[in-house]
């Protein structure tokens, strides 16, 4: 089963072969980070141009680098939700007139479930039918979630935490923005970090109980990161104000990974007291923010013998279109696909199951 992809739910223009929702032939993405780079965050009007003017050069791209003409297709996914409309809208019309046009099935892709598909691509397809993976406590961290579900080997699904504010990614692009490092926040940050001393300054973690404040019951696994980001523009603030100058050097690097460090630590420590609380036997890491190495590790040393550890590359948990195609071919399989007209959505909507399950 050969499916071609596509994704542009925020700032990337992604288009992918894959075939039998594993074997990724061709992943394509073209970012829009320059353009969104000087105003510290995505602009969606600039974002739909953009795509409109990458979207046919990008699908193209994917076919060729995968030797693939549209006849070699047997369907077209496309993410149809949650994100910016006007950047759904871009894709969403070019999957429908390719599908129309070619006579194609369609098939709508939620981007949040295919972030959590992304998990599976390549060699780790095998483990959905692993009973043994299940149950699993899923992190889903980007720019747009954080947010952690409970799989169970039925494709049950259960949204037992999120955040009441921004997510950790959001945390980050706007810390980073606010040290004036442009955007996106994560990879600059991840890489100034390294230079600087993680202990220097101790940010706030919410909702963990730390601090010596009782955490509520109904908010063991939720998140809040606006307080991290206050606490950051008041450290700026007592910099500024007490003749220091502006944050730079030594102490710009120890504040980058005091920040990054607080951010990290309360990601594991919620998604593993949610593995523990579970019996979970596997914890899954996805969205761009599983990018980060620091995070990544912290979570190996969790998760040590105890736990499978479900991680994908890098360049499955950033946006792409291969984790699009791959659950398509999923729903594919299960008959699911949708009518031409299909709409698209900016909100997460409730969910029971997970689709490609
Ligand atoms: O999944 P994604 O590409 O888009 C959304 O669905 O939001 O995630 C983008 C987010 C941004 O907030 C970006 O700063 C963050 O992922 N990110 C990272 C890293 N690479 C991207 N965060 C931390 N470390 C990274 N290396
Ligand atoms: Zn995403």
């Amino acid at each position: 089963m050969n499916i071609l992809g596509i994704e542009t739910s925020c700032d990337e223009t992604a288009a992918s072969v894959v075939t039998d929702g594993r074997k990724v032939l061709s992943n394509v993405v073209a970012s829009q980070i320059k353009f969104h780079s000087k105003y510290g965050g995505v602009v969606p009007e600039l974002a739909a141009r953009e795509h409109l003017n990458a979207i046919e050069h990008v699908v193209d791209e994917a076919l060729d680098s995968a030797e693939f003409a549209i006849s070699d297709l047997d369907a077209v996914a496309v993410t149809n939700g949650p994100g910016l409309i006007p950047s759904l809208l871009v894709g969403l019309n070019f999957a429908r007139g390719l599908a129309a046009s070619h006579k194609l099935p369609l098939i709508g892709v939620n981007h949040f479930m295919a972030h959590i598909y992304g998990s599976f691509l390549e060699n780790r397809t095998g483990e959905l039918d692993d009973k043994a993976t299940f149950p699993i406590v899923a992190l889903v961290v980007s720019g747009g979630h954080t947010a952690i579900v409970l799989v169970g080997n039925d494709g049950s699904a259960k949204l037992v935490g999120t955040t009441l504010d921004d997510a950790a990614g959001e945390a980050l692009d706007k810390a980073a923005k606010m040290l004036g490092l442009g955007y996106p926040g994560g990879p600059v940050i991840e890489k100034m970090a390294k230079n600087g001393n993680p202990a220097k300054f101790a940010f706030p973690r919410s909702l963990t109980g730390a601090a010596g404040k009782a955490l509520d019951k109904k908010d063991r696994f939720n998140f809040s990161f606006s307080g991290v980001k206050t606490a950051l523009y008041y450290h700026c603030k007592k910099y500024a104000e007490s003749g220091a100058g502006p944050i730079e050097g030594e102490l710009l690097f120890d504040t980058i990974a005091s920040y990054q460090e607080a951010v990290t630590d309360v990601l594991a420590k919620k998604t593993f007291a949610a593995a523990d609380a579970f019996s979970a036997k596997s914890v899954l890491l996805c969205g761009g923010v599983a990018c980060n190495s620091l995070l990544r590790s912290k979570f190996q040393k969790r998760a040590g013998d105890k736990m499978k550890l479900i991680i994908s590359e890098p360049k499955f948990c950033t946006d792409n279109a291969a984790m699009v195609a791959g659950m398509a071919s999923k729903l594919l399989a299960k008959g699911k696909t949708d009518r031409i007209d299909i709409d698209s959505y900016s909100r997460l909507p409730a969910f029971e199951k997970i689709p490609f399950i």
